[in-house]
């Protein structure tokens, strides 16, 4: 059924009603359709504007279609423009005359635009959950590794050593900005724009504040106009998706990275990983592959409704409509994205020896090594060069800091005595970096507990 046959002559046209419509997509608003319909007229009722009885029938029929959509026994398939429409005939088709009471002080723009607003408002709730979740797994694998030593590097040379609860530490912070940001995105959005009518309010004496308070948001909103032409929360939701997803897929190229056999620092679950068709020898790092690849679907979407809006005039246009596919599925790729990475970060085996290997090699003690001539009053700017000097014979020999006999130390720099390899070893390199934020296990530990605190 149309909603809106009245003042036309001829049929519309078969395409124009395909292209038009959103049924296909909006289906999946359903239950916050009835749910705002349901508080709609409650407050109706509570008014006056409607009878209770006529509040009662229709509270009884959007229910039932409710469970029978949910449970699959009433089919979505029609020719209805959109979900709104699916809903209000299919009520009139089950109550009658009562049912076309519903739409009373009402349009379809602050009802899509509350439909929106109910169903974002669940996706970022269902979205911090994930990432508190995947905070779990980082927290547990932070403390089992806070002597786990790993090169720390910049510009992916090695540099200095750090240990994997730090590397890992360096998420946790990333995914708590995460969470913090789609807090601000929820309450910023959390405001009710039914009410708003098409663009103007309505003439009804509306409770907005009831319906607003029935629906769980902290107030209606203020302006009509901008209630149906607003949806800057959704930009801003997916901007942090896009956030998220940046996050996540720098974590996916370390774990490629690290999953490699050049680097070997951790091997990736059979259950997260694929073979080739070809190679038997393959074990391939594909979820992160995908996590990192499906970031762009995300960015995407941030830019296609950026774009959407940018030159729409004031109030509802329906190149709006075009918010939904792109939202939905950027929010469907985030979730997806972040259950799998837990998982597969969950049941990932580190490589201890490995890394701490290849901490040892490369040079990761030079910056060490210089400070302990500064320790002996040597300029820092001079030590630096010392060191340099020493990093090349090292070189020539193809040795570290930590084999060079102290005769050659002492040809280059009488400062040194046998308290250096002490002084250099990798324990201590990483032991000696206590100031808050460094990689030193006793730093990392207070860190550590004011992360758990954080999460309960
Ligand atoms: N399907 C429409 C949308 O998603 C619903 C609002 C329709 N409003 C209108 N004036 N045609 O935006």
């Amino acid at each position: 059924m149309k909603l809106w046959g009245g003042r036309f002559t001829k049929e519309t046209d078969a395409d124009v009603n395909a292209f038009n419509a959103s049924l296909p997509f909006d289906r999946r608003l359903y239950a916050q359709d009835i749910e705002g319909s349901i508080a709609h007229v409650t407050m109706l009722a509570r008014q006056g504007i409607l009878a209770d009885a006529e509040k009662d029938s229709i509270v009884a029929g959007l229910t039932a279609i409710r469970q029978e959509l949910a449970e699959g026994t009433l089919s979505l398939d029609s020719q209805c423009e959109d979900i709104h429409s699916f809903v209000e005939s299919e009520l009139i088709r089950r109550i009658g005359d009562t049912g076309k009471k519903l739409h009373t002080g009402r349009s379809r723009n602050d009802q899509v635009a509350l439909d929106m607003r109910l169903y974002t408002r669940e996706q970022i709730r269902e979205t911090d959950l994930l990432l508190k979740e995947l905070l779990t797994v980082l927290l547990a694998l932070m403390e089992e590794h806070t002597e786990t030593f790993m090169p720390g590097f910049t510009h992916l040379q090695k540099a200095q050593p750090v240990t994997l609860a730090h590397h890992l530490g360096a998420y946790f912070e990333m995914f708590s900005r995460d969470r913090s940001r789609l807090a601000d995105c929820l309450s910023r959005m959390n405001y009710c724009p039914l009410g708003a009518g098409a663009l103007a309010g309505t003439t009804y004496p509306l409770d907005r504040s009831l319906t607003a308070s029935l629906l769980g948001f902290a107030g209606p909103t203020r302006n009509s106009m901008d209630s149906v032409a607003d949806r800057d929360y959704l930009v801003e939701f997916l901007s942090g998706l896009s956030l998220v997803m940046l996050h996540l897929s720098r974590f996916c190229e370390e774990i490629i990275l690290w999953n490699s056999n050049e680097y070997g620092f951790l091997e990736l679950d059979d259950t997260y990983s694929t073979g080739s068709s070809i190679m038997p020898q393959k074990k391939n790092p594909d979820i992160a592959e995908l996590v990192r690849g499906k970031t762009g679907r995300v960015y995407g979407a941030l830019l296609s409704l950026l774009t959407v809006m940018k030159g729409l005039p004031l109030a509802y246009n329906k190149d709006m409509q075009e918010d939904k596919e792109l939202s939905f599925d950027a929010m469907d790729t985030a979730k997806d994205c972040l259950r799998l990475f837990a998982g597969m970060l969950a049941t990932a085996s580190f490589r201890r020896e490995v890394m701490a290997q290849s901490a040892a090699r490369g040079f990761t003690n030079a910056t060490d090594a210089a400070d302990y001539l500064v320790g002996r009053g040597v300029p820092f700017r001079d030590a630096h060069g010392i060191v340099g000097q020493l990093v090349l014979v090292c070189l020539e020999k193809g040795i570290s800091l930590d084999e060079l006999p102290l005769a050659e130390y002492q040809k280059i720099s009488p400062v040194f005595d046998e308290s250096v390899y002490e002084a250099i070893a990798l324990k201590t390199c990483v032991d000696k970096r206590i100031t808050l934020g460094a990689p030193g296990p006793s730093a990392m530990k207070d860190v550590i507990e004011e992360y758990r605190k954080g999460l309960q």
